[in-house]
This record gives C-alpha cells, sequence and structure tokens, in this order.
C-alpha cells in the first residue's frame, strides 16, 4: 500500500506542476490515494479471547473506506425508490437492529425474519439467521437487490453513485479508482461494519475489566443465574461476545415453520437451527428471537424457564439439562432480565463515529 501512496503522490505532484492545466481539472487532480491504515481499539482481553479483528486480505481497514462505508451505510440512493438506506432497518439507537418486528421493504412487502443487530461482526464467519453468508462484504450485497428490501439493481445502484459530484472522489480516496462498482460498495460498506465494536457495557466493566462496583447485588445474582442454574453461558458465551457464532436450536418449536441453517445447507440435521445471536445490547433489540415471536425479555426468560420444547427438531445437546424449562423462581427471573440489562453499551449506542454522516 506504502508504494501505491508514493505512486499516487509522484503522479499528483506531476499533474499539480503542470501550470497549463485548467483550474477545475487541477482541483479534481488533487485528490489524491493515500489510504491511511486504521486500528480500531479493542480490549486486551477481547484479543485474548477471541484474537485480533479479522477482515479478508484484500479489504484491510483504512480512514477513507471506514468514511465512505459509513456514507454508503446511510445512502438512500441504494434503494429503488430512494426512500431506504441500511440505517432504515440498522438503527443505531436500537445497536443497529429494527425495533419493528418485521422490516418493511420500500414496496411496503414484510419479510418474515426479525432484522439482526450488528455488533462485533468483525469477528463473525457466517451471517444472517441461517448463516447463508460468509463475509460482511458477501452479506452487504443482499439487502439492494431483495426485492422485499431496497428492490433495486446493481448496475442502477453504481450509476447512480457515478453521476454524483462527490462519491467518484470518496472511492479514488478509499480504493484508487473513481470507477465505482459493487465489490467496492460492499467493502467500504463492511469495513464501517467492523468498526462496530461494543466493549464497554457495566457487565463489561464488572467481569472483565474487574469494577466490582460495576453491577448491584441483583444484578450480579443475575450473573450468576446466567452462568449457573441458567446455563445461558453454554451458547451465549461470556468471553466476549456473548455468542459462539455457531447454529443452534434451543427448542422454540416442535414444528419448526421456519426451517432456519437447513434452508442453506439442505440438510435435515440442520432444521430449525439458527444463529446464535449476541446478547450485548440485548434490552436495545426487541422483539425477540428469528421470528420476533418474544416482544419483552420477561417473555424471553418465561420460555427458557417454561416452555422449551424438547421434541423440536435436532435439540442442541445443551438444552436437554433443561428439561421442559429451568423453572426458575419469580425472583431469579427478575435477576436474570437485571443482569441483561447490564449489556447495554451508552457509548455504542451513543458513538457520533457511527452516526449518519452530515
Ligand atoms: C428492509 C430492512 C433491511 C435493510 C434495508 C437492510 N437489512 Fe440487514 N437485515 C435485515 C434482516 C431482516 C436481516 C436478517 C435476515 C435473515 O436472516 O434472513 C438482516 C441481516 C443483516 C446482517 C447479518 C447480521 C448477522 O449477525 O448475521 C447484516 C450484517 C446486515 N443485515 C447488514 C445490512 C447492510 C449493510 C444493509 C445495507 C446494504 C442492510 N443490512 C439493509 C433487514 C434489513
Ligand atoms: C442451546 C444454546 C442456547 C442456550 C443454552 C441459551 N440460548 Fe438463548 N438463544 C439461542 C439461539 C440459537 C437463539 C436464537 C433462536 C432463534 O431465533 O430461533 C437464542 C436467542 C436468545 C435471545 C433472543 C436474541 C435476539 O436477538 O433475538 C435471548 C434474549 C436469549 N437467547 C437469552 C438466553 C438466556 C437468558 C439464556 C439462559 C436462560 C439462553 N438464552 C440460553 C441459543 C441458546
Amino acid at each position: 500500500m506504502r508504494k501505491i501512496a508514493i505512486l499516487a503522490f509522484v503522479v499528483v505532484s506531476i499533474v499539480t506542476t503542470n501550470a497549463c492545466r485548467k483550474e477545475k481539472s487541477q482541483q479534481q487532480d488533487q485528490v489524491t490515494y493515500n489510504p491511511t491504515a486504521m486500528t480500531v481499539d479493542v480490549p486486551a482481553y477481547v484479543k485474548n479471547y477471541v484474537g485480533d479483528m479479522k477482515h479478508p486480505d484484500n479489504n484491510p481497514l483504512t480512514v477513507e473506506g471506514v468514511a465512505l462505508g459509513r456514507k454508503l451505510f446511510y445512502e438512500k440512493m441504494l434503494s429503488d425508490n430512494m426512500t431506504m438506506s441500511c440505517a432504515t432497518c440498522h438503527k443505531q439507537e436500537n445497536a443497529f437492529d429494527d425495533p419493528r418486528a418485521f422490516s418493511e421493504g420500500t414496496n411496503g412487502a414484510l419479510g418474515d425474519r426479525n432484522a439482526m443487530a450488528i455488533i462485533n461482526l468483525a469477528w463473525n464467519t457466517a451471517f444472517f439467521w441461517d448463516g447463508r453468508r460468509a463475509t460482511l462484504e458477501e452479506q452487504a450485497h443482499d439487502p439492494v437487490t431483495n426485492p422485499i428490501e431496497m428492490a433495486n439493481t446493481w448496475p442502477e445502484v453504481v450509476k447512480r453513485l457515478q453521476n454524483t459530484n462527490t462519491y467518484p472522489d470518496l472511492f479514488y480516496k478509499a480504493f484508487g479508482t473513481k470507477t465505482i462498482d459493487s465489490n467496492l460498495v460492499v467493502k467500504a460498506i463492511a469495513q464501517f461494519e467492523r468498526t462496530f465494536v461494543s466493549y464497554n457495557s457495566r457487565f463489561d466493566k464488572y467481569f472483565h475489566k474487574g469494577d466490582s462496583t460495576a453491577l448491584t447485588q441483583q444484578e450480579k445474582n443475575g450473573l450468576a443465574i446466567f452462568k449457573g442454574k441458567g446455563m445461558c453461558n453454554n451458547c451465549h458465551l461470556m468471553n466476549t461476545q456473548l455468542s459462539d457464532n455457531v447454529f443452534r436450536n434451543n427448542g422454540l418449536d416442535v414444528n419448526p415453520k421456519d426451517a432456519g441453517l437447513m434452508k442453506f445447507t439442505g440438510l435435515q440435521s440442520d432444521r430449525g437451527k439458527f444463529k446464535v445471536p449476541t446478547l450485548r445490547n440485548i434490552a436495545k433489540t426487541a422483539p425477540y428471537m428469528h421470528d420476533s415471536r418474544f416482544a419483552t425479555l420477561e417473555e424471553v426468560v418465561e420460555f427458557y424457564s417454561e416452555k422449551v420444547q424438547q421434541s423440536s427438531p435436532n435439540i442442541d445437546e445443551h438444552m436437554p439439562d433443561y428439561g421442559s424449562g429451568l423453572k426458575l423462581a419469580k425472583q431469579e427471573k427478575t435477576d436474570l432480565i437485571a443482569f441483561l440489562h447490564t449489556l447495554t453499551d451508552q457509548d455504542f449506542l451513543t458513538n457520533l463515529a457511527f452516526s449518519e454522516p452530515k
């Protein structure tokens, strides 16, 4: 990258010393390709558990790439009738989830799954409830052309962006070319999404950063249930992500309407399995489960406590321990819910770097 940057600098110097050029083209040529490598601060314990933040070899984070991705994430030109951006369904105040049970596409059509939060996904290797995409880049291709989401075509998106005064220069700064294509659009968006890290909840302060006063006694009791009697920690790992990034069936239904992972793999043995979602900022991402069946955390806890369906196909190996439910006492349920609220990270929800650019 350094070589390219130097080369770009030389080219620009030659061009700008050419005094005969017209003022307008000189202004354009001042845009340089000199991307600045960017790293996102994550606490040491995160690296200890899940290693360094990952990205495809051909898409490292740069300041310019992330800035472009931020603009594109909020860009309504991506949708057919210019009314919808990624952020329409992924709202920062909801940890980039959609408070609606089912998101509505530009033509009013409803999807049949709850949108997903976008938190700490840089370490993930499978996306969507059924894991059908392997990278954030691949994932970002889909909503643009999905008929019940942005309902657009990539050639149309590229044409619109190319015809603006701003985007060609921004792509040049980020990727060294003014010729926009869909791959560069999704690369920039993926870079921006990789910066969404959330490690500053009260839970982090208490559990990972050693601040014993960060939780109240009730919240500590709830944490004890989470990792003890409740066995939540079997799948929503306490390490750093509150998920193990695996597809599992937590026993919602005897006859799952949505085949989940099986939709992608075609295997009967995957029927009813869904991505274990992170519980970070969970108090902000209602409604819950892939089909939004639960409106509140009270309902979720009620399910794990009383309503686990052991005859659900491919039920996870951890669920038999639940029997027909954990049968938590009323106080235990309240404590567990209090603990789940400590996973909220206000800094993440209000970080201006993630907000719509001015
Ligand atoms: C109309 C609403 C809607 C729009 C617009 C939308 N999404 Fe989504 N998003 C969803 C839904 C619903 C899911 C879950 C779908 C599924 O699993 O089948 C999802 C899933 C995701 C995931 C997977 C998260 C995970 O943990 O696996 C990511 C990442 C994501 N969207 C990013 C984006 C980006 C980037 C854009 C813009 C290019 C976008 N979304 C536009 C509704 C939307
Ligand atoms: C066997 C693994 C497993 C165990 C144990 C488990 N969960 Fe889950 N959890 C999942 C899976 C898988 C999903 C997504 C299921 C779906 O949507 O179909 C989920 C979803 C959730 C959701 C909804 C998340 C969202 O974004 O919609 C919450 C909240 C939750 N679990 C809390 C808990 C709590 C609290 C416990 C302990 C009482 C627990 N879980 C135990 C696997 C597990």
